[in-house]
């Protein structure tokens, strides 16, 4: 079976995250997939840098429209950021056919409606797994896990970077200002830091998400949208005296009148699981009619947290764009004629 050919646009924190994952655990990821998945060129403004991390192992190219215009390329990685060039790449990949996977939460919050009607009229997909909550599959989780419920609310810390600050400030007494330089420096921070501190980068996932708990389109015109800018040192130092936590989160919840959609820093009892959610980890609550309540936890930012769900993306895309039924790989198949002699210790 061929390889599925691979271009990546943007090699930076995320993106050389997903380099690494890809590469170290190939074999894995290839029996998972069914075939194999190959970064076969790499677009970004750095091509010195780009050079040194892939080693001669793919093309480098500076100019992104090289990638998304090559005939041979199956799937598009859009690891830019933000909604201008980001834009038109992936909606020139998709006019050429090309599946997409992007981490960009920006772009699919201001343009998704327009992205997915052009996928959908092309016949491709577009996977976004890496846009919500860093690592943690909720938009699995939401999409599939939960299909059967009617979704009534979910909340959830959803930027690290603010979750970083509020924890460092209360546990080591630190300026905010240091602490944001911190998370930038660990590669949590978006290129402009306002959008996670103003609370826009926690707005653009929960409307992603309300689009898919609800099947509405994307509406972040339509967010309430309140950072951690005006929390002083002293907020945080008397909450904690009443018992509370101030955690930035982003809700959205059914209601008779519609749906809200909002974005604020709000106080937690300490007692609660998600009050105790610290540094870049972020957590999700959805509650939905059958289930009830459901929490998932994990990395929200980084390099290869962030490239673990791009990763998983890609893979269902090469699963469901692998036409031969011979050679597509069923989902979630446990593996009996497997030729991995791992054994299992005795207790
Ligand atoms: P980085 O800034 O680290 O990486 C972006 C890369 O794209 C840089 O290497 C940049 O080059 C390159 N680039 C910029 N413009 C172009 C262009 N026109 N053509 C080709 N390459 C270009 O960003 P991240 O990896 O942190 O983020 C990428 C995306 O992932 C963003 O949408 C972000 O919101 C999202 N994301 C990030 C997470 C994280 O933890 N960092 C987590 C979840 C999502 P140069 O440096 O020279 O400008
Ligand atoms: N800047 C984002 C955050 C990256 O801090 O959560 C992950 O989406």
């Amino acid at each position: 079976m061929k390889p599925i050919k691979v271009g990546l646009l943007g090699i930076g924190t995320v993106g050389s995250g997903t380099f690494n994952v890809l590469k170290r655990n190939q074999e894995e990821i290839t029996r998972r997939a069914g075939r194999s998945i190959q970064i076969t060129m790499v677009a970004d403004l750095n091509t010195e840098r780009a050079r040194e991390l892939t080693n001669g192992e793919c093309e480098v190219v500076n100019d992104a429209n090289l990638v998304v215009n090559h005939p041979d390329i199956d799937i598009v990685i859009e690891l830019i950021g933000g909604y201008g060039i980001a834009r038109d790449l992936v909606m020139k990949a998709i006019a050429n056919g090309k599946h997409v996977v992007t981490a960009n939460k920006a772009l699919l919050a201001t343009h998704g409606n327009e992205i997915f009607k052009a996928a959908q009229e092309k016949g491709v997909m577009v996977a976004f797994e890496a846009a919500v909550a860093g690592g943690i599959p909720i938009i699995k989780a939401l999409r599939e896990g939960l299909t059967a419920n009617r979704i009534q609310w979910l909340a959830g810390i959803i930027n690290g970077t603010t979750n970083f600050i509020l924890s460092e400030m209360r546990d080591k007494g630190l300026d905010f200002d240091v602490v944001l330089k911190e998370a930038q420096r660990l590669g949590y921070a978006e290129a402009d830091p306002t959008f996670d501190i103003e609370g826009v980068d926690a707005a653009h996932k929960a409307t992603i998400m309300s689009a898919i708990a609800f099947g509405i389109p994307v509406q972040f015109d339509k967010a309430h949208v309140e950072g951690i800018t005006k929390l002083q040192a002293t907020d945080i130092r008397y909450a904690e005296q009443l018992g509370y936590r101030i955690k930035l989160l982003g809700i959205a919840k059914r209601t008779p009148q519609g749906i809200e959609l909002r974005v604020h820093p709000t106080l937690i009892p300490a007692k609660r699981l998600i009050a105790n959610v610290e540094g870049a980890m972020n957590a999700v609550l959805v509650h939905g009619d059958a289930v009830g309540a459901t929490l998932y936890y994990g990395k929200g930012a980084g390099s290869e947290p962030t490239a673990s769900a791009v990763i998983a993306d890609l893979v269902d895309i090469t699963r469901l764009a692998t036409a031969d039924p011979e050679h597509r790989v069923p989902h979630l198949a446990f593996q009996p004629d497997s030729m991995n002699d791992t054994p299992i210790l005795p207790m």
